[in-house]
């Protein structure tokens, strides 16, 4: 079993990966929260895993809300792992994650914990708009994600690539996430926008909804996972100038 949250499709690639690897099937954290969907139960030395973005140097906020209601029944031999996706740093979501586990649910088994580079989404601050350097990142994260996939399956030690941060510094750091959280950073183009609903549908907060064939957001904050902005056929949605003009993204075969 492999819980995954994944808004612009780095997370989904690398879990499917790893389920074909591993015959393992996939629940989408984002279906759990909107189905309230909490209670599992694995067999006795199933591996079960946990697939997710870095935000903020730590845990999206719908992967903390998940945990914090997780009821997860697995054997005491389950193999359990951890492998973030990051652009710049995996920050300390290899320990902030395993600690969470340990709090909020039974799962005593040690966790191994991986990390992959991949193209780095947050465009308020990175630009996406360069295909060729995206393409030579994805290429370089095939070959740790087919590493980590074989350690999987042969349930090996894995490690995390990238610049690890004490999580003293990254709960810091990660605080921020509060205020860039807001909905009112939200920018319409209404010239460019179609009324075509997706951006409505596919958020996994629920936060947007369609008003006068235009996005409206129904609340003062949501995850910021910018799928939004990334997903939109017209690039109607930014979150201020940098994010209008460094483009837009998704893994290729998520699109
Ligand atoms: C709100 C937000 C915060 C992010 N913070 C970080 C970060 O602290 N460090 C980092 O390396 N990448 C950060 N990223 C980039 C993502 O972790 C990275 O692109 C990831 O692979 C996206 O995964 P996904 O496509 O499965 O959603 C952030 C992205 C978003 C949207
Ligand atoms: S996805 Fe883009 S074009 Fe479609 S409704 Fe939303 S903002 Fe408009
Ligand atoms: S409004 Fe956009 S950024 Fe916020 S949760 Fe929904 S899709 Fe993600």
């Amino acid at each position: 079993m492999i819980f995954v949250f994944s808004a612009t499709g780095n997370s989904m690639h690398v879990a499917r990966r790893i389920a074909n690897a591993t015959e393992d099937y996939i629940v989408d954290i984002a279906d759990c929260l909107r189905s309230e969907s909490f209670e599992f139960q694995t067999s006795a030395n199933e591996r079960v895993g946990f697939v997710f973005p870095t935000y903020f140097l730590g845990l999206p906020l719908p992967v903390e809300k998940f945990v914090e209601k997780l009821k997860l029944h697995c054997g005491q031999d389950a193999y359990v792992y951890l492998v973030t996706t990051f652009g710049t740093s995996p920050g300390a979501s290899a320990a902030l994650l395993p600690r969470l586990l340990k709090e909020r649910t039974c799962i005593t088994n040690p966790i191994n914990t991986a990390s992959v580079r991949m193209v780095d989404t947050w465009t308020p601050m990175f630009n996406v708009s360069d295909a060729r350097r995206n393409r030579r990142i994805e290429q370089r994260a095939e070959v740790e994600i087919e590493e980590i996939a074989s350690a999987i399956v042969t349930r090996s030690g894995l490690h995390m690539s990238g610049l690890r941060i004490p999580v003293w510094l990254a709960r810091l750091y990660h605080s921020s996430y509060e205020t860039e959280r807001r909905t009112s950073r939200f920018r319409i183009d209404r010239e460019k926008c179609s009324g075509c609903g997706r951006c409505a549908r596919f958020c996994p907060s629920g936060t947007i909804q369609m008003a006068d064939r235009h996005p409206r957001w129904n609340a003062p904050k949501c995850f910021m996972c910018l799928r939004c902005v990334h997903q939109c056929p017209s690039f109607a949605i930014d979150i201020g100038y940098r994010s209008r003009t460094h483009g837009q993204y998704i893994y290729p075969e998520c699109k």
